[in-house]
């Protein structure tokens, strides 16, 4: 039984047509819609890869059902720039070094712009590390990701 649902994605409003209610909203995101920034890392929760923001709230994609997000608004880290112009964190990764190899980037960035938005970072770089946990980084570049969290919120 197939199940229409109406999201605003990246700011463009979208009615998707979902075969089977129980497709994830990253599988929704990376196999229907090819927005392939987002990364699929464990798929069960434990990396962070999949970080997007619904409705201002950073959230494992892999976690979430797309049939339960009618009416949501997502955000991922194609929605980020405008135009030409980078997010501040975007280009706060840049200044920092606040990746190696890149493939937990996009799901970091998003889990810092949401952190921020809570009003929550702060200044403190051991709090901005707990708050980040959810986000792992194989090559261990935390500090340049904390780094990063600090300059992008000057
Ligand atoms: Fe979702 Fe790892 S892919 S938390």
């Amino acid at each position: 039984m197939s199940l229409s649902i109406s999201l605003t994605i990246n700011r463009q409003s979208r009615t998707v047509t979902l075969d089977d209610p129980r497709v994830t909203l990253l599988d929704l995101l990376r196999e229907h819609l090819y927005l392939t920034g987002t990364k699929k890392g464990c798929d069960r929760g434990q990396c962070g890869a999949c970080t997007v923001l619904v409705d201002g709230r950073r959230i494992n994609s892999c976690l979430s059902l797309a049939a339960s997000l009618d009416g949501a608004e997502i955000t991922t880290i194609e929605g980020l720039a405008v135009g030409e112009a980078l997010h501040p964190v975007q280009a706060a990764f840049i200044a920092c070094d606040g990746f190696q190899c890149g493939y937990c980037t996009p799901g970091q960035i998003m889990s810092a712009v949401g952190l921020i938005a809570e009003g929550r970072a702060g200044s403190d770089p051991e709090r901005i590390r707990e708050l980040m946990s959810g986000n792992l980084c194989r090559c261990g570049a935390y500090q340049g990701i904390t780094e990063a969290v600090l300059e992008a919120q000057k």
